[in-house]
This record gives structure tokens, sequence and C-alpha cells, in this order.
């Protein structure tokens, strides 16, 4: 065996070589893994011992792709193109023995050997979309030659890893071996192919497909149109496209030119770097700093659920899918059976799509027992408690779970926005007890904001952080504070859609903005869709508010066909005259008058509040990150995932001009706009919140 550098090595196995790249923890394209395998390729070729040479990786996976970390770097060592050209102009066979996830760059290089040979359990795919990028080394051109371009167009605008069965039958894989038999099979098939049973191929001259293609610019024009909701507001949907065209319209080296002018255009804009950055973050909120991964865990065999409604029945769903048998408590046997119900019915309709098994379904049922009896919960390793968000209800729930739940057991609570700290002081063991904030609905919303009260204790923490993981959410960390991180912010941006409606916009300009900026509804579509009576009383109700008024003429949203907006049977949301009138004379009595509001006013007063009130947040401590904060953004509350987040887009637009407009708003309309100090200090020191340690 000769090692070519720190993370290659070759072994000649008689007349194959072997070209193992060894760089943990993905075997990402650095420098380092790019010279590895120019220079082994030219080592074998230089060998005339050799007649034909596997591409291989040692760890979990062949490469993941480019590596991420040295974008928008100056160019270090050989470049990728010059690699893929060694491989692709290798007068002996080159194949890829492929095992883990074959990625972006990864797949790009697979697909300049002449042959791909892959273990089982393999998967591949170009997800650089999901970087705000498109495959740079050639895969958009070399993709449709072997799948089509119909099929091209899906993996390169969703970004989806396909398992190794389907690759096969795309054309993708060559052959699919048991995973141990990898090495061994790769070695086997250069050899057939030596022994003139295969020609040395290279897919860029497989042009059947795209010839095939060529002149139907429908193909095309449908795609676009079918996906334009999916796509909207992204750049690099829209750029895939444009490669694949080229790839079916132009001859190769053209098409070539095509993707390489495409991808640096999306590589040097906003876009790709917030997405970049997002790709970070969200691996970056499993790091604590005093609570490191090798914290002690409680093993979680059972969970209690107090509570069957909504949150509870969801928060259910996401145990009972990861495998965790749950016992769900209600004070009534009507409300019990109820939610039992609706999880059934969730989990038919997945069924009914074809998303999950009937024998799946039954499965995760048969992990749930419906109790009427707290005392079900003694021997439970978690407790959830979901009911409605009030104080006392919560700390008499959590007196009870404190006298009968054993010890070492984690007490959490779902509130989303109530002193984690107060509930604890129900129990003798507040170290035991932590907020569990979950979204809804729970089944189906990614993030899980872990709040940490003053006396939690760290193995708890870690544990809750680690179940986050097993059951497909993405936590963040946060401490104790009115609405955590995501619900302190949003109230910001609640407060000024309100005042801005009294000042003379309406409704739908303030949601129109806020969808333009890329957010998947604006506020009062959302009152809509959620209901406007949520916490509304009837009795108590005084017209004192819009919200109220329009609660007492019924208008509570979709469910009564009128809300902020009127709507006909199809959910269509139409402005509504009434509901323009109300508000006219609702800030008339206030005595407001109405003046007009520019687009740029809403935005600012709708975002700059938040992102003041993030700054607010890391003064004190309540997040860990910025970027902690953009992930909490992006998986609870729609933030469009090409703006990073309301951080990292404050640092793109620039803090300087974020503090300017605070105090302008604060001269014009008060204390609201009050510039946090973190801001101030940000700008003084020219910083931005990424360069926060
Ligand atoms: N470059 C640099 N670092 C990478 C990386 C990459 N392409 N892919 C993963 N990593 C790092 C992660 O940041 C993480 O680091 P950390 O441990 O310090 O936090 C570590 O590798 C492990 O990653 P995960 O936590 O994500 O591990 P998983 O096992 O859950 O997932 C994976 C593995 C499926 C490979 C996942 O990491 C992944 O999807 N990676 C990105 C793949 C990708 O997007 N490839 C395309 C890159 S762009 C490209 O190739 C351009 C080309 O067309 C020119």
């Amino acid at each position: 065996m000769t090692a070519i550098n720190a993370v290659a090595d070759l072994a000649i196995e008689g007349d194959i070589a072997v070209l193992t790249l060894n760089s943990p923890p993905v075997n990402a394209l650095s420098a380092a893994v790019r010279s590895g395998i120019l220079d082994g390729i030219a080592l074998a070729i230089a060998d005339s011992k050799v007649k034909g040479i596997v591409l291989i990786c040692a760890g979990k996976t062949f490469i993941a792709g480019a590596d991420i970390t040295e974008f928008g770097k100056p160019p270090l060592g050989p470049s990728l193109a010059d690699v893929q050209a060694a491989i692709e102009g290798s007068p002996k066979p080159v194949v890829a023995a492929i095992h883990g996830t074959a990625l972006g760059g990864g797949l790009e290089v697979a697909l300049v050997c002449h042959y791909r040979v892959a273990a089982k359990s393999a998967k591949c795919g170009l997800p650089e979309v999901n970087l705000g990028l498109l495959p740079g080394a050639g895969g958009t051109q070399r993709l449709p030659r072997i799948v089509g371009p119909a099929k091209a167009l899906d993996m390169v605008t969703s970004g989806a890893h396909i398992g190794a069965a389907a690759a096969a039958e795309m054309g993708l894989f060559d052959v699919v071996t048991d995973d141990a038999a990898l090495r061994a099979d790769a070695i086997a098939f250069v050899r057939q192919v030596n022994a003139g049973q295969r020609p040395l191929r290279k897919v860029r001259d497989l042009n059947e497909k795209v010839e095939a293609a060529r002149g139907k610019p429908e193909l095309f024009a449908d795609f676009r149109r079918a996906n334009a909701r999916r796509f909207r507001g992204f750049d690099a949907p829209e750029y895939n496209i444009r490669c694949i065209e080229a790839a079916v319209n132009l001859p190769f080296d053209e098409g070539m030119k095509v993707e390489r002018k495409l991808f640096l255009e999306l590589m040097n804009g906003t876009q790709s770097a917030a997405q970049r950055y997002y790709f970070f973050a969200s691996r970056q909120v499993w790091n604590l700093p005093d609570v490191p991964a090798d914290t002690p865990t409680i093993d979680v065999k059972k969970v209690g659920i107090v509570g069957a409604g909504t949150m509870g029945g969801g928060i259910a769903m996401n145990l009972l899918n990861a495998g965790v048998p749950v016992v769900i408590v209600e004070t009534a046997q009507e409300a019990l059976d109820r939610g039992v119900r609706t999880i059934r019915a969730n989990y038919d309709n997945t069924a009914s799509k074809g998303r999950i098994t009937a024998a799946d379904v039954d499965k995760r049922m048969a992990l749930l027992t419906p109790s009427l009896d707290l005392g079900q919960l003694a021997d439970a390793d978690l407790v959830i408690e979901a009911v409605y968000e009030n104080m006392d209800v919560k700390k008499d729930i959590f007196g009870k779970l404190d006298k009968l739940v054993k010890q070492g057991a984690i007490l959490a609570t779902n509130t989303s926005a109530l002193d984690v700290n107060e509930i604890a002081c129900a129990t003798s063991r507040p170290e035991a007890v932590i907020g569990l904030h979950f979204f809804s609905p729970a089944n189906v919303m990614k993030l899980l904001e872990v709040v940490r009260g003053d006396k939690t204790a760290k193995p708890v923490i870690r544990t809750s952080m680690e179940l986050a993981r097993k059951i497909g959410k993405i936590a963040a960390l946060v401490g104790v504070c009115p609405g955590f991180v995501g619900n302190r912010m949003l109230a910001q941006r609640q407060r000024e859609a309100q005042k801005l409606v009294l000042e003379g916009a309406l409704p739908w300009d303030i949601d129109r903005v806020l969808y333009n900026f890329g957010f998947p509804m604006g506020p009062f579509a959302m009152s809509d869709l959620a209901g406007l009576d949520l916490g509304w009383i009837r009795e108590k109700s005084s017209s004192a508010t819009l919200r109220e008024i329009l609660c007492e003429m019924d208008r509570r949203g979709q469910k009564t066909g009128a809300g902020y907006y009127d709507y006909d049977g199809k959910r269509n949301a139409k402005p509504s005259p009434v509901v323009e009138q109300i508000i006219r004379d609702f800030a008339a009595r206030q005595g407001k008058t109405s003046r007009v509001v520019s687009e740029q006013e809403i935005l600012e007063r709708c975002v700059y509040t938040m992102i003041n009130e993030g700054a607010k947040i890391l003064e004190e401590g309540k997040a860990i990150r910025a970027s902690d904060i953009d992930v909490v953004w992006v998986n609870g509350y729609g933030w469009p995932v090409y703006r990073g987040g309301p951080m990292f887009y404050a640092d793109t637009i620039g803090l300087d001009k974020v503090l300017a407009a605070m105090k302008n708003f604060e001269a014009t309309l008060g204390a609201d706009f009050k510039p946090a100090r973190l801001l101030e200090d940000l700008v003084a020191q020219g910083r931005k919140f990424g360069d926060l340690k």
C-alpha cells in the first residue's frame, strides 16, 4: 500500500489499483482529497502492472460533495475539473465503489468514472439546490445523459437522495452489491471491463436521451409551471432548470460553459451564502458549550403525555413514529377518545397517501396506551405536559406528577410562553423540569425549543436534545423568558402589524409585503387560519380591539368563512371591504388619522423590531448563538431559508442600517423601537451578529 497523501492511499491487488480516500467525517472534496485523487490516478496510470482502477472511500460514506467550508475562500490545490478530467480521460477503466451517500461533487466524481458499483444501502443525489447552488462539476450535463431530462429535473431541483435500487433502475449505478462485498465486487467489475465485456464508457458521450428531448420546450415550461409555488422566491431551482435545458439543447462542452457561468452567479449571490450558512447553523445547534455530547443521558423507554388535545396528540405521534411507547392521559373519557381517534385518523390519512403502510399504522397505534389515570405515568422516563396555557393548571399538574412519577424521570412542559422556573417550583425536583416547546401541528413542524430552567440538570438537557434528534426534530436550546426565542420575537412583529393597520396600512398590504419577502403567509392570513377566537371569550369581549370586534361579528377566521379576509368556499382569501370599514371606524374612534404607509416601512417595522429583539435575546443569553435564533425562525415560522434567518439577514443588509432605522422610528414612534444595547455595540465596533462567538 502506498500513501498518496494524508487522506489517500493506493493498494495494488494483482492487476487492479484500489485508490482509497479517508477524510472524515464525509470525505468531502477538500484540496487534500482532490490532490489525493489526482496523484493516485496518475500513479496507477503510470504503473504498467495496473490494468484498472477502483475509487473507494473509507469511513461512513463515499464522497459527500465539495468541501463547503472551502467555498468563498481562495482556491487551493488542483481544481475539481482537473481531477475529473484525469479520471474520465484515463486509458485504464476507473470504477467508483460507492457506499453511504454519494452526493453533489461526490456523485459528479462518480459520473466521470467509467462505471459505478454501489452497496445496497448506498444513496446518491445532487443536493446542491439546498445550498442555493447547482451541481457545478458537470452534474447537470451528465445526469440527464443517463437518466433523461425529466428525471434529471426532479433530481436537481429537489436534491433528493435516491436509494441504490432506484439509482440502478435509472442507470446511475451499474451494479448493486451486498455492502460487505463492495470492494471485491468493484475489483471484479473492472476485470470484466478489461476482459472486453464492457467498453470504456464516458457519460459525456451518451447523447441519446438528451437528443430525444430536443425541440420539446414544453417539457421545461410544464415543469416550471407545475413547481412554481414550491420554487417561489428561490433562485437556484430556475438556474438548475436552465442547465438541464442547456444539456438538452447544446453540445456537451457548450453546456458545461453554461453550467459554470450559472454556478458562479449562484455562488456569488446572497441566497447561496444564506443557505450555506443555514447548513452549518442547523448542525451547530446541537453543540451546547456547557452540556457536551458526552454528558450522561437518561434512557427514555416510556413517555407519558398529559393532555390528548391537538398538541398532546401531535407530540405523541412523533414518539410513536420513532417506536417509543406512549401513555396519553386525559381527565374525561370523551376527550381521551377524541384524541385517540384524531391520532388514528391522521395516520390513516398518511397511509391513504401511500406514505406509510396499514401495518405501520397498527404498529404505531399498538404503542399507544390511552388512560384516565395519571398514576399510569409513575414509571415513565419522561412526562410531557400538554394542557392549555394556564399557570395554575400547569402548577397543579406538576405538583401531582412530582408525587407520583419515579425519581430520575424528566418532567417537561409544552408551554409556549409561560415561566418554566415557576412551573418547576411546583415540584420538589426543579432539576428534572424542562420546557419542550413543540410547534403546531406538532407531528409536522420540525422545530423544538428546548427550554432550560435555572435549575434544569445537564443530563435532562442533553437527553431532551438527543430525543429531539431521534424523533426527527431540529432543536434549539433556549432560556426562560416570555415567549422564549420564537414567540418573543413574533410578538414584536404582531404588535407592529396591529399598529400599522391603525395607521393606514390594510391587513392585505402587510400580508403582501411579508409574503413577497418570502414568508408562506402574512400575520393576518395566519390569524385567519389559526382562528381569531383563540383565547377569545365572548362574555368578556368588549369591542376593545379589532380582533374582538371581528369575533363578535362571527368573523372568526377561515372556519367561519370570514375573518380579516372574506373567503369563498375554497378558502381563497379576498380583501374584505367590510373589514376595511371596520378598521377605518375603529382607528377614527382611537383618534388616529390614516396615512399612506410605504412597503418599506411595513417591512422594516415588522422585521427590524424582530432583529432588535433577537439582539436582546442574545444580550440576555437566552439563545446560545445568533445562528440558533435563525434556526428557530426558519423551522418554526417559515422564515425563507434563502434569507438565512433574521440575524443573518440583518448582517447582510448591514447592522448600521438596521440601527439607523430603529433610531428613526424611535424618534417618531416611541419606545417600542429602542435599539438593543448589543445592536448599538456591534455597530460601534463594526462587527456583525455572525462575528459573535
Ligand atoms: N463539506 C464540508 N463539511 C461537510 C460536508 C461538506 N460537503 N458535508 C457534511 N459536512 C460536515 C458537517 O458540517 C458535519 O460537521 P460537524 O460534525 O463539525 O458538525 C459533519 O460533516 C457531519 O455531517 P452531518 O452532521 O450532516 O452528518 P450526517 O451523517 O447526518 O449526514 C450527509 C451526512 C448526508 C453527508 C450530510 O452531511 C450532507 O447532506 N452533507 C452535504 C452534502 C452536500 O450538500 N453536498 C453537496 C456539496 S456542494 C457541491 O458538491 C458542489 C459541487 O457541485 C461542485
